[in-house]
């Protein structure tokens, strides 16, 4: 069988080795859908031009709608000799309507058209993907209220730094989940315009109407330059640039889990369910699910990767080259997808474990910083308060005391116009009370965060 795109300029047979190595379909027809809808739209328009009859376009529209439901069960075969998902449409359809089949090409070519079908699936991808970052930030902000009065150790260098409540972790996370969700609404018009009707590179002498077109199919608007079109890719690499970025949020939230679910942390048990054992060590649950969150972020970064070095140094317009670009996204959406519905479980379903955090709450002196802008609020500078909290910590230390335990005349040295009160703000649970900053850790802007995240969510109590 003979590709129809091989024209009688061709003096011999295409090479088996190159078919193979240049077939596309083992991963576009994905983009089956989207190239029957685009076909459509295409066909319906060049009615409306009189370029084809309401006759024939009817006909193509309906073999097109059966194509496309064959293609997706398995009815149609794919085969390397029709290289890729548009010629498996424009074969099946000519092996249907012979002539008139061989009008659906008119005014437009693989260029335009590869461009208008990896748009539109991008644009539902991101969608999808759009959802399940919803559903993870309402996991997280439904752990906020059962939280709410748990106290843990903010890190900083990994090192113990101050307290803050659970729930604002959680909310942290919702934060960089909210960007990524922005950015992909940001990319999503970018990717949102449409090149059908660009044609190869120059665009076409028929008298089409690309507005048509572009508004059969939900584009917001339609793209001014052929050889822009046919050449474009940018819409590829800042989709993937957003599934990375969500990719190393969620790394980041794994590699936290794996070492909070640690006995040496002992903060988190991860639910069962999503646990693995091991095959010789009886006493291991061990966090595989995240780990593989983390693992295949390594994934979503190489294929972001590949698509900027495919790009660089590409002459305008389309090369064949482009054709590499589906692959990586298509595995950044997969693996994005995948994480993402485990990530939503693993959030809804992990206990922390508060008792064992609290029994070492204390530890580390996470009050020492509040402890500094007390004396800081008595006049103290900074840099004073800073040293000379410094040197309680490090007395306390030496007798593996917490501030809390130091008798009132170790404060008093530091300022002697000190008195008892000073105690009321040391302790976690104190220390937490006393920050006001908006943004911060205080329970009442917390509180007042998780109100309005479950407005803007959509979630009721
Ligand atoms: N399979 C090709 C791709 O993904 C479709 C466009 C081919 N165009 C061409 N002139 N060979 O880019």
């Amino acid at each position: 069988m003979s590709s129809p795109s091989r024209s009688g300029a061709f003096a011999e047979q295409v090479d088996r080795r190159l078919e193979k190595f240049s077939e596309s379909i083992s991963f576009d027809h994905r983009l089956v859908i989207q190239d029957i809808n685009g076909s459509i739209a295409h066909a319906k328009m060049l009615a409306t031009q009189r370029i084809l009859t309401d006759e024939e376009a009817a006909a193509i529209c309906r073999e097109l709608e059966i194509i496309g439901g064959q293609i997706q069960n398995g009815e149609i075969p794919l085969r390397a000799e029709l290289e890729d998902i548009h010629m498996h449409v424009e074969k099946a359809l000519i092996d249907r309507l012979g002539d008139v089949g061989r009008k659906l090409h008119t005014a437009r070519s693989r260029n335009d058209q590869i461009s208008t079908d990896f748009r539109l699936w991008i644009r539902d991808s991101i969608d999808r993907v759009d959802l399940l970052l919803l559903e993870l930030q309402k996991a997280f902000v439904q752990r906020c209220t059962p939280d709410l009065h748990v106290i843990i150790p903010a890190y900083t260098h990994t090192q113990r730094a101050q307290p803050v409540l659970a729930a604002h972790y959680w909310l942290a996370y919702c934060e960089k989940l909210e960007r990524d969700r922005e950015r992909l609404r940001d990319c999503r018009h970018r990717v949102n315009r449409s090149p059908l009707g660009g044609a190869a590179v120059a665009g076409t002498s028929l008298n089409i109407d690309r507005y048509a077109t572009a508004r059969m199919l939900g584009f917001e608007e339609v793209m001014a330059n052929s050889l822009d079109i046919s050449s474009d890719r940018d819409f590829v690499l800042e989709t993937a640039f957003c599934l990375t970025t969500i990719m190393l949020h969620l790394s980041t939230w794994a590699e936290e889990w794996i070492l909070w679910s640690t006995t040496e942390f002992d903060f988190i048990e991860l639910p069962h369910a999503f646990c693995t054992g091991s095959s010789i060590m009886p006493q291991k649950v061990n966090p595989d699910t995240i780990e593989l969150i983390r693992g295949k972020s390594a994934r979503v970064v190489g294929n972001l990767q590949q698509a900027i070095v495919l790009l660089k140094g590409l002459p305008l317009a389309y090369n064949r080259d482009l054709q590499e670009d589906k692959q990586p996204l298509f595995d950044s959406f997969e693996t994005v997808e995948a994480c993402l519905e485990l990530a939503i479980p693993v959030v809804a379903q992990s206990k922390l474990k508060i008792d064992s955090i609290a029994t070492r709450l204390e530890d580390g002196y996470l009050d020492a910083t509040t402890l500094m802008e007390y004396l800081m609020k008595r006049g103290l500078p900074q840099r004073q308060a800073h040293h000379a909290v410094g040197s309680l910590v490090r007395a306390a230390m030496q007798q593996k005391l917490q501030l809390r335990q130091l008798p009132l005349s170790a404060f008093q040295e530091l300022d002697p116009t000190l008195d008892s009160s000073v105690f009321d703000i040391l302790g976690t649970a104190n220390a937490i009370q006393s920050f006001q900053s908006y943004g911060s850790t205080a329970p009442n802007q917390v509180q007042q965060q998780i109100d309005e995240w479950k407005k803007s969510l959509g979630l009721t109590s």
